[in-house]
């Protein structure tokens, strides 16, 4: 039968994820379930997350999240066409519950299982909410993750830029604990960045001119420690200053580094009617990025795209749906030797 519906798994950070996806011909997906147990509560404390403990709260928690997932959708396990589950990258322990729960699951049901790279999964996770056409630029700014990616297909990926250093969520998280703010520190940057001025503190934009495409943003963070030690203690109105500065840096820095590869996109596919830049990972939520994305797509003749925040972080729909999007492609052998995908039935 030519309706799918999957039931994905996420564990490969610090969110333990469970969803149900289903998709038929002709008709946009839908997004059955779509439960996350955050454990930000968990590893608050030591301002980042800790590989152990955020396991264990897998190991504890993912039963109930699956359990859940199903009861949403109003779908027994026997339901499903296929279990989806992601097999990396991340941290191992995470991973392996995620797996190991999967595997259970596909071996009592005699359903195939499907491995999905984490990064596939927010790759895909554009066309869950309009049927963007390939290939597109796909922007991935995360806590663990900076890149741009040329989509072209199910399985069929080109990786253009990446940070040389930080991620660009790890720098939001870095310069918030320098400035005592609570983790995760990227909201948080961005509430105290509204009361600030911009102008105030003139920090670099790394790579900014360059002809390559990557991203770097560990002297940004460097900057900004020296900034504050240059006059502290540090006041309300301080912090704010800097936090301002800091998000129009990093602004202007992604303006100038996206730029790059809208244009090398225009180069290669000159005739592409309507090309799109999607933007994915926790920092897409982020208003002035958001913004400034939007507009720089604007004037670039590009389509922006930024799937909600529950898409953009990590999730199991974005996983279930690159299972189904890998079902539909006739790919379902795997190239991670983790993992063994059953033949198609
Ligand atoms: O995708 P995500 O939920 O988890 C992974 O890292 O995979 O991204 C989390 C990251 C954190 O570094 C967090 O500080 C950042 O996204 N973030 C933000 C905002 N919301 C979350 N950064 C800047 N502004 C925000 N509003
Ligand atoms: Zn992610």
């Amino acid at each position: 039968h030519a309706d799918i519906r999957v039931l994905g798994i996420e564990t490969s950070c610090d969110e333990t994820a469970a969803a149900v996806v289903e998709s038929q011909p002709g008709r946009p997906p839908r997004i059955c379930s779509n439960v996350v147990l955050s454990q930000i509560a968990e590893h608050a404390a030591f301002g980042g997350v800790v590989p152990e403990i955020a396991a264990r709260a897998h190991v504890e928690g993912l039963d109930g999240v699956v359990e859940a997932a199903l009861a949403d959708a109003d779908t027994r396990l026997s339901d499903v066409d296929a279990i989806a589950v992601t097999a990396g990258p991340g941290l191992i322990g995470g991973l392996l519950v995620g797996l190991m729960t999967a595997k259970a699951l596909a071996a009592a049901t005699k359903k195939p299982l499907i491995a999905i790279n984490h990064l596939e999964g927010h790759a895909l996770s554009a066309r869950l909410m309009a049927p963007v056409a390939f290939p597109y630029l796909m922007l991935l700014v995360s806590g663990g993750h900076t890149q741009i990616v040329l989509v072209k297909g199910p399985g069929s990926y080109e990786r253009w830029a990446s940070t040389i250093d930080d991620a660009l969520g790890e720098a939001f998280d870095k310069t918030a604990k320098l400035l005592g703010l609570p983790y995760p520190g990227g909201p948080n940057v961005e509430r105290v960045a509204a009361g600030g001025d911009p102008g105030r503190f003139n920090l670099p934009r790394p790579l900014k001119g360059e002809a390559r495409l990557d991203f770097s943003f560990s002297g940004l963070k460097t900057a900004v420690r020296q900034a504050a030690s240059a006059i502290a203690p540090l006041t309300r109105q301080d912090i704010a200053d800097i936090a301002a500065s800091f998000q129009l840096a990093i602004v202007e820095t992604l303006e100038d580094r996206v730029a790059r590869s809208l244009a090398r996109f225009r180069a290669i596919f000159a005739d592409a009617a309507a090309p799109v830049l999607v933007v994915a990972g926790g920092v897409a939520a982020n208003r002035a990025i958001r913004a400034a994305l939007e507009r720089l797509c604007r004037d670039h003749g590009f389509g922006f795209l930024a799937p909600p925040a529950e898409l953009c972080t990590d999730n199991a729909a974005m996983i279930a749906w690159a299972g189904i999007e890998r079902l539909r492609a006739g790919l379902l052998a795997q190239e991670d030797p983790m993992i063994q995908a059953p033949r198609s039935r």
